[in-house]
């Protein structure tokens, strides 16, 4: 049984009330539809933590196109089970107005990192990203924060903001979870057709080659793959 709390008035009584009981509270934000790579954050939430909460709320304003956002799944019933079963507690399921009573008016921004990268092809990406995960940590009040190495950019930015502010949260990375066939699990990962699905693991293969950066990009590209970037950083080379 996993506790449905639609709203933020709900979820933050919740989370006191473990506060209050002196539990410690793990937290796994996410957008739902969720995958293996999902699963593994909240496994290791429960391992680490008395009580472990997931969010599912698939956030407007970190999209700049209505399609991805009207597109993305939304199986809620298979999600809660599977989050229940993976050992969390409760789910914070709010809605647009719940999560944004202000409309958007105030909003984190950060100048510099958040436009390289993927924020340089998905204008305003990390403003939503960084609102909202500051709002639902205001929500959940966590003592840990649960987020997957495969944003790696939203990791390291989600680690500054709650460095920046002071906030009393630790924010945990957690491992890239990959098909066998090198593919990392992504809830976007449903959408591709059949053939994408098959060159898909490509992708990484190339990216995990050791050649330089612009091979690998010339070889994404001979291999028909459209490139935003590929860059390396903090020893890693990351691409989309
Ligand atoms: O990684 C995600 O699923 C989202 O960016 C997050 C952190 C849940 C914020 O909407």
């Amino acid at each position: 049984m996993i506790a449905r709390l639609a709203n933020a008035a709900a979820a933050r009584e919740h989370c006191r009330s473990w506060a209050r009981e002196g539990r410690s509270i793990g937290f796994v934000p996410t957008m739902g539809a969720l995958h293996a790579g999902h699963l593994s954050l909240v496994e290791r939430a429960a391992a680490e933590n008395d009580r472990v909460i997931v969010s599912i709320f698939v956030n407007p304003t970190q999209y700049d196109d209505p399609d991805d956002l009207a597109n993305y799944p939304r199986p809620l019933e298979r999600d809660l089970e599977a989050a229940a079963s993976a050992g969390a507690q409760a789910a914070y399921l709010p809605d647009f107005d719940d999560v944004y009573p202000d409309g958007y008016r105030f909003r984190v921004t950060e100048n510099a990192f958040s436009r390289e990268l993927e924020g340089a092809h998905r204008a305003g990406h990390f403003d939503g990203v960084l609102t909202v995960v500051m709002k639902l940590f205001g929500v959940v009040r966590p003592d840990r924060a649960y987020f997957g190495e495969k944003d790696w950019q939203q990791l390291q930015l989600v680690r500054d903001m709650a460095a920046a502010f002071f906030l009393d949260v630790e924010v945990l990375p957690c491992p890239v979870v990959r098909e066998a066939d090198g593919l990392a699990m992504s809830s976007r990962n449903v959408r591709l057709s059949e053939e994408e699905r098959r060159r898909a693991p490509e992708f990484h293969r190339l990216l995990a080659s050791g050649r330089p950066e612009g091979d690998i990009r010339s070889a994404l590209e001979a291999a028909g793959f459209g490139v935003d970037y590929v860059e390396r950083r903090g020893g890693r080379v990351l691409g989309a």
